[in-house]
């Protein structure tokens, strides 16, 4: 019999992520025959009523996405049991041990990542950490890397490095996985994906929330080590790593690695130049006020909401071509977007349009809130000017949308938690799509560069009016190179 642990079970991680996917897999027939799912918390409560809080928790989600089906549910719910355990103890984690008997078991930890070092311990010495047991860490963790360093020692005592699977959920977004297939499955970008062809990228994730009750953990974490060092270096990542030579884990993590090793040192001297940090306001989100991130803490603070870099990739394909990277919270739009803006034509026999400019290419992949990749390219404007204009036209080369493909118009599939990948392969064993050590500690020890840089030269966060795009300097970034940030009007 296989297994999954959900340490954290009742928790929201696992109530708003986990379990609705784990329903979803259910309801496609994706489980694997006999798994148990089991959570695992403090809660000293029945699995009756455990089970109880993850079916509303699971049919408002799939009721939401329209695929809620009592059949799915009765199957789902057989595999369901629950178990009060204290994680760190070995003696209490023995019940757990033999309810799962010798079978395969994957152990997802969906709680607080100061816990780690001591639950892994626990497991090792109740015989969770055998060789066909398997762990899943959610981020973040660790918060710089000596202390990602201390966490995944503790792990890597327990664990060999291919039973951990880091996750990074960005990872498992359709988008970013269709990413890897437009790139290494076609033959007609490659050659224009470098310097030569491509001016600069633009990756953006904007969300509209506040940091709200959130804040005890956001406060400790900021922008830069919730969204920057995970997320955003890994889009990075994807879209900067030379083709691996296989899909397998190491070939395509190797690449990635490279990369984060490119990546030029951000300095005390250049920090104020390619950095950003922003915090925000009382306003207006959603047309509702907002209030500012201090009055949600109850007092002033300096950790950032906001952050923007631009990252410079040390190597042939990239040298002369920056990676302009923003995220924050309360902005005006739940956006996630890489935009690949490539060079205009060296010589252009058009008009200039009505800014001045002579439009490029530009590859926008969209994660949030559809998920597609267009292109942009130049048309002649229809009719009888007597010199002839020119017009944008964008081109979509993705699934969601009719006539994509053979021409013949299909319904989207339904748009997938990207957990529900992501639990599939750490339960097959498959870490491509997740972190590895190397990579994890590559991309802390660039963070950690730029959080000293901050400390160094006393970078404080300027303020920005909730739903708005950042401050002015986030702006500023853009604009003293000579370029502006994507816009969807
Ligand atoms: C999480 C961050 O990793 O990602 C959150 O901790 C953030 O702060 C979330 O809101 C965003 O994920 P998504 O998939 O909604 O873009």
């Amino acid at each position: 019999m296989a297994a999954l642990i959900l340490f954290g079970g009742g928790g929201d991680l696992a109530m708003r992520m986990l379990l609705p996917s784990l329903y979803f897999l259910e309801h496609d027939g994706l489980l694997p025959e006999g798994l148990k799912i089991i959570g695992a918390a403090r809660s000293e409560e029945s699995a009756d009523d455990y089970i109880a809080k993850v079916h509303e928790a699971v049919k408002a989600r799939a009721e939401a996405d329209k695929v809620w089906n009592e059949a799915s549910w009765s199957r789902m719910k057989a595999r369901l049991d629950y178990l009060a355990v204290d994680a760190t103890s070995p003696e209490s984690l023995k019940p757990l041990k033999d309810k799962v008997g010798d079978g395969e078991v994957t152990s997802f930890l969906a709680v607080s990542p100061s816990l780690y070092a001591r639950i892994v311990t626990a497991m090792k010495a109740a015989g969770l950490a055998e060789k066909n047991c398997r762990i899943v860490l959610e981020k973040p963790v660790g918060r710089d890397l000596k202390s990602f360093l201390e966490i995944d020692d503790a792990v890597a005592h327990a664990f060999s490095e291919n039973q951990v699977f880091r996750i990074d959920h960005y990872l498992g977004k359709e988008t970013v996985q269709n990413l890897i297939a437009l790139r290494f499955g076609n033959t007609i970008f490659e050659p224009l994906w470098n310097n030569l062809s491509i001016d600069h990228v633009q990756i953006t994730i904007g969300e509209t929330v506040g940091v709200g009750d959130r804040w005890p953990y956001y406060d400790e974490y900021g922008a830069l080590r919730d969204m920057l060092q995970n997320h955003m270096l890994q889009l990075l990542c994807l879209v900067a790593m030379e083709p691996p030579s296989d899909l397998d884990p190491d070939s395509v993590r190797n690449e990635k690695v490279k990369v984060l090793r490119s990546l030029r040192p951000v300095t005390v001297d250049e920090v104020e130049r390619v950095t950003v940090r922003g915090q925000y306001v009382a306003g207006v989100s959603e047309g509702k006020p907002a209030k500012g991130y201090d009055e949600e803490r109850g007092q002033p603070s300096d950790t950032e909401t906001f952050v923007a870099v631009r990252a410079d990739i040390d190597n042939w394909r990239w040298a002369g071509v920056p990676f302009f990277m923003r995220t924050g919270k309360r902005l005006p739009e739940k956006r996630t977007e890489i935009v690949i803006q490539f060079k205009p034509v060296p010589h252009s026999i058009f008009d200039r349009d009505d800014r001045g400019e002579v439009q490029a290419n530009r590859m926008i992949i969209e994660l949030q809130p559809e998920e597609d990749i267009s292109l942009t390219v130049m048309n002649k404007r229809p009719g009888l000017d007597q010199r002839m204009q020119l017009q944008p036209i964008k081109m979509s080369l993705s699934w969601g949308v009719p006539n994509s493909g053979d021409g013949k118009s299909a319904a989207p599939p339904r748009r997938r938690i990207a957990y529900e990948r992501l639990l599939l392969d750490a339960m097959a064993g498959d870490s491509t799509l997740f972190v590895r050590r190397d990579e994890a500690e590559q991309a802390w020890k660039w963070v950690d560069e730029v959080s000293e840089a901050w400390a160094e030269s006393g970078l404080k966060p300027d303020d920005y009016v909730a739903g708005t795009w950042g401050p002015d300097s986030a702006d500023m970034l853009m604009a003293r190179t000579g370029r502006d940030w994507n816009t969807t009007d």
